[in-house]
């Protein structure tokens, strides 16, 4: 089954509301930078590739809406699109779009509040940011051209960035597979799968890949306390695919590595710093180091645009903390004692040291350090 987890349809973006997966599959629509915005922070698009195609899109509704390229809204809308309370200094919901003014003006303004509304969404995945940087970059190569043609120009970048990031994650797929061997168990954390990137995924698109490539692997998923991306998204994918999947809570890697029922671990990335250390889920640390003392390989599947050559460390990356209810209870169900002090730290950083090698698109870099993430950089830019 092929997921499509964002996708353009009738001049609007859908995302499959992924709060409500597995008990029920739906797609929200999309028309504003803003909505897209409270769709990344409220987790309905979620996985750092994934965000940032979702950024993407937000950018290009908002040139579309701007230039009033946009049909008026129709369909079951994302959550927050009509009632979001957008701060009134929020110019693009405010000011006159055409008539009565520079409308150029309005539509720069207008532009500039729709990415920093984008912006503030999540902290972590530089995917966010990486893609809002290219989407500015396009707009400054075409700023001299009307508003109409910015917004076409603007979309059609947003679509190619959602089919480089199902090519990039089919070639990072080959490259992983390679590692694995035939009947290998492969535990993962979090989901990194086609829900948490346009199509394929990382570490899901390296077992996806594996099997086509006529392995039979199976797979471990954690759990992902506290907000369920391995029991809840990780599963269901792979039991669309008939993938082979044991669900595992988060405190049971330990058990099942040292009862030797790992071979391996492949987990994905938010943001990857220049010497190599891992930003991820929460819990991918823990995992790490487990494997470590196991002696069994910890491999991440990295986009390049995951890479963040502007951070020295891990140290650096910021870390989102997210609300305590998450960690109080799921939904409606709250379990924690009433008044305790609750921490929801959403990722930590796996030291380069503890990290195998980065699957990138590029190739495999073992023992990732400055100077061989360097390299493959330098590499990159001069090809
Ligand atoms: O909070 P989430 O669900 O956005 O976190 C997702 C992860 O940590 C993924 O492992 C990471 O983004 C890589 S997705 C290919």
């Amino acid at each position: 089954m092929k997921v499509e987890t964002l996708r353009w349809f009738n001049n609007r973006l859908e995302m499959v509301d992924q709060r409500i997966l597995p008990a029920a599959f739906e797609y929200l629509s999309y028309y504003t930078a803003a909505s897209v915005a409270e769709g990344i922070r409220s987790m309905v698009v979620r996985g750092a590739p994934a965000i940032g195609v979702a950024a993407a899109y937000g950018v290009a509704l908002e040139a579309l809406r701007l230039s009033q390229l946009l049909p008026p809204c129709r369909g079951k809308v994302g959550m927050g699109v009509e009632s979001l309370s957008l701060d009134t200094s929020t110019p693009s919901l405010t000011l006159p779009l055409h008539g009565g003014g520079d409308s150029s003006v309005d539509f720069k303004t207008g532009m500039e509040a729709g990415f920093t509304v984008l912006a503030a969404s999540r902290p972590t995945a530089v995917n966010l940011f990486w893609a809002l940087q290219r989407m500015r970059k396009v707009w400054e190569g075409v700023a001299t051209q009307s508003p109409q043609e910015i917004a076409q120009r603007l979309l059609a970048e947003a679509h190619e960035i959602l089919a480089e990031d199902i090519r990039i994650n089919k070639t990072m797929g080959a490259h992983g597979a390679a590692l694995l061997k035939d009947g290998a168990r492969v535990l993962t954390h979090c989901n990194a799968g086609a829900l948490a990137t346009a199509g394929w995924g990382t570490a899901l698109g390296v077992f996806r890949s594996a099997v086509e490539a006529g392995k039979k692997i199976s797979v471990i998923a954690d759990e992902t306390r506290p907000f369920l991306q391995g029991a809840r998204l990780t599963a269901w994918e792979m039991v669309q695919e008939n993938i082979p999947v044991t669900l595992i809570t988060d405190n049971m890697a330990g058990y099942m590595m040292a009862q030797g029922e790992v071979d391996a671990v492949v987990v994905g990335t938010d943001r990857v710093a220049a010497n190599g250390d891992v930003a991820n889920k929460i819990g991918t640390y823990m995992v790490a180091v487990l494997a470590k003392r196991h002696n069994i390989p910890f491999y991440v599947a990295c986009p390049l645009s995951t890479i963040d050559l502007s951070i020295a460390s891990g140290k650096d990356i910021p870390i989102e903390e997210r609300s305590a209810d998450e960690v109080k209870g799921f939904r409606d169900t709250h379990w924690a004692a009433e008044g305790v002090k609750i921490r929801n730290p959403s990722f930590d950083v796996t030291p380069a040291e503890l990290v195998t090698g980065l699957i990138t698109e590029r190739g495999v870099v073992l023992q990732p350090d400055v100077q061989s993430i360097r390299k493959l950089m330098a590499d990159v830019a001069s090809s």
